[in-house]
């Protein structure tokens, strides 16, 4: 019971309700295999949206883990979420390549314009903002992704444009 995938004109996938029974749906969905610790939290990530830190215990106990020990790795990968995301998902690259061709001034103005810090998700719940370090296209930088969706030679204008675009119902209009 995963989430869809982003759709081709960018809609925001849609996630499942958190839940236990779809929580333990999800950790239950992986085959046996050696270190599932982390597919099952991306898994949990691809149903919700994030990771509900109700999902720890479930897990720990699926896997007969400690709670210290899920804990641990669910808040030491930056890409596992612990709150709901924003309706709209906006990553900026900051890797080395995307800085060296105007990702520090996007980046920049992605915060401005937005008001909302990296790694934070506005008050509406309208929009996360992220930055991350390369997103695997570097030789189209500077880069970003929303809603899953990469873009490459973007610039301000365009970045808010597929922001408006991407926004549900006139949210960041
Ligand atoms: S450094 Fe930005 S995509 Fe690789």
């Amino acid at each position: 019971m995963t989430a869809k995938p982003p759709t081709a004109d960018g809609e925001s996938p849609r996630y499942v309700a958190w839940s236990e029974d779809a929580a333990l749906a999800a950790i239950r969905s992986l085959p046996a295999q050696r270190g599932p610790l982390l597919p099952i939290l991306h898994a949990l990530q691809g149903t919700f949206g994030y990771v509900d830190p109700r999902c720890v215990a479930l897990v720990a106990n699926e896997l007969n883990l400690s709670r210290a020990d899920v804990h641990g790795v669910l808040t030491f990968y930056s890409d596992l979420r612990t709150t709901p995301p924003g309706r709209v998902r906006v990553q900026v690259c900051r890797g080395e390549a995307c800085q060296s061709v105007g990702g520090r001034a996007l980046a920049e103005h992605a915060t401005s314009s937005l008001g909302v810090a990296f790694g934070a998700t506005a008050d509406d719940g309208s929009l996360t903002l992220d930055e991350v370090f390369c997103l695997g296209n570097c030789a189209l930088g500077p880069t970003v992704s929303v809603n899953g969706q990469l873009h490459g030679r973007v610039q301000t204008a365009q970045l808010d444009r597929l922001i408006r675009e991407s926004a549900p119902n006139g949210d960041r209009a």
